[in-house]
């Protein structure tokens, strides 16, 4: 049961954290966890959708992620190919249009299809926009703005934060309302460093793969009893 919530976050963006230490729990392998993860991740995705949220931002693999071990980063790069590729036609049915966001061409040349293929599927779905962020880092996404703004002879004077959104791989998405992490750290680890910057933030130790539709509730209404002023009063 779907309780009702408002006002609802319009942008929601999920720090999935905690696989490992999941897996650690019970003695598994760290990959385990990360199975269990994308297990929580399918099921969530229906959940939000189910409150009508129509912007959902996944944090998957960020730019530091490739400083794991490499059976650990190839582990991970297979859970999701395979998932998209069994998702994305269900996701198609739902209506969610599939996006990316980051740099796609530092993955294996399967993985990159199986994210193409899911995102021109699922191109003229209204129903949910589920943005990737595979191979995505703030710091990055930042820069490659300004090189594309220098590269475009963008004269300075005309530089401003609207321009400048423009530039980022969001371009097309709405203001990030709610930033979520789970696994108890407190950090942003280099997520959507320009668009959180008046994004309301619920932090909590649950770890990602037992995030179930009760956690999310208590995000969910932790951020309608916010007061967002945005500097005003
Ligand atoms: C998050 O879980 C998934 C990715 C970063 C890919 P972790 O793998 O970081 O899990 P912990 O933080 O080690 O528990
Ligand atoms: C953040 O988790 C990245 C993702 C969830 C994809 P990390 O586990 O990589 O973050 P740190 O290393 O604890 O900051
Ligand atoms: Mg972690």
């Amino acid at each position: 049961m779907i309780k009702k919530i408002a006002p609802l976050p319009k942008h929601i963006a999920l720090i999935m954290d905690g696989n490992g230490r999941w897996a650690k729990q019970r003695n598994l392998p760290r990959l385990a966890g990360h199975r269990a993860g994308m297990s929580t991740t399918r099921s969530l995705v229906k959940t939000i959708g189910k409150y009508g949220i129509k912007f959902v931002t996944l944090y998957t693999f960020s730019t530091e992620n490739w400083n794991r071990p490499k059976d650990e980063v190839n582990g991970i790069l297979g859970i999701l190919g395979r998932s998209i590729d069994k998702e994305a036609p269900k996701l198609h049915e739902n209506g969610v249009k599939i996006h990316h966001i980051g740099h796609l061409e530092r993955l294996p040349e399967n993985l990159r299809v199986s994210i193409e293929n899911a995102i021109e599927l699922t191109k003229n779905n209204t129903e949910m926009t589920l943005s990737l962020a595979f191979d995505y880092g703030g710091r990055t996404e930042i820069l490659d703005a300004v090189r594309s703004i220098i590269t475009d002879r963008i004269e300075a004077k005309d530089i401003d934060e609207n321009l400048f959104n423009n530039y980022l791989y969001t371009v097309d998405l709405p203001e990030v309302d709610l930033v979520v992490r789970t696994g108890g750290d407190l950090r942003i680890s280099n997520f959507l460093l320009w668009q959180s910057a008046y994004s309301e933030f619920y932090f909590t130790d649950v770890l990602w793969p037992d995030f179930n539709a009760k956690e999310i509730e208590k995000a969910l209404i932790s951020y309608s009893q916010r007061q967002r002023r945005f500097g005003g009063l």
